[in-house]
């Protein structure tokens, strides 16, 4: 069995759905957040042009623990007073920010990363975690990416 998904679309939010049915597909049936995680990011940081970073952080006693992810390695934990992560964990809201460097508390983890998108996970009415995706290229996301984004996390929430 092959993990082929070659997303070529002409535009980007045709780019995002056939991303979420990708996903879908690689998370159905599946119960193993560790294995969906690994694959989800992987997935992402795959198909996303111009990303150094994809991964998760989840919520555990209300601090924000590095999962899965593909990238640089990260810093380990925030609370939810730390960083982009953190905003979006304590806001309940997608942070899309486009320089980093302005972002008050932003933690570096890798010196190129200048724009990132962070997509809260909520479940039964709990963050469970966040979806954090990184670029070197400023001002990388736009609402087209934060409503692709936002899809995806969606699906996320279910499975993890
Ligand atoms: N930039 C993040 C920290 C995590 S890393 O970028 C992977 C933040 O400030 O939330």
């Amino acid at each position: 069995m092959t993990y082929d998904f070659r997303i070529e679309a002409v535009d980007k939010p045709t780019m995002y759905r056939d991303l979420a049915s990708a996903l879908e597909g690689l998370v159905a049936g599946e119960p193993d957040a560790i294995a969906n995680m690994a694959n989800a990011s992987a997935l992402i940081y795959e198909t996303l042009p111009d990303v150094n970073w994809v991964g998760f952080y989840r919520n555990i006693g209300d601090q924000l623990v590095l999962g899965p992810f593909q990238g640089r390695p990260a810093c380990i934990r925030m609370t939810f007073d730390e960083g982009v992560c953190g905003a979006a964990a304590k806001t309940r809201q997608v942070q899309r920010v486009e320089d980093v460097h302005s972002f008050p508390g932003h933690i570096a983890c890798d010196s190129a990363s200048n724009s990132e998108i962070v997509v809260p996970l909520i479940r039964d009415g709990e963050v469970i975690g966040v979806l954090d995706i990184d670029s070197p290229k400023h001002a990388r996301f736009d609402a087209e990416d934060e409503a692709g984004v936002v899809k995806l996390g969606a699906i996320l929430s279910r499975v993890l």
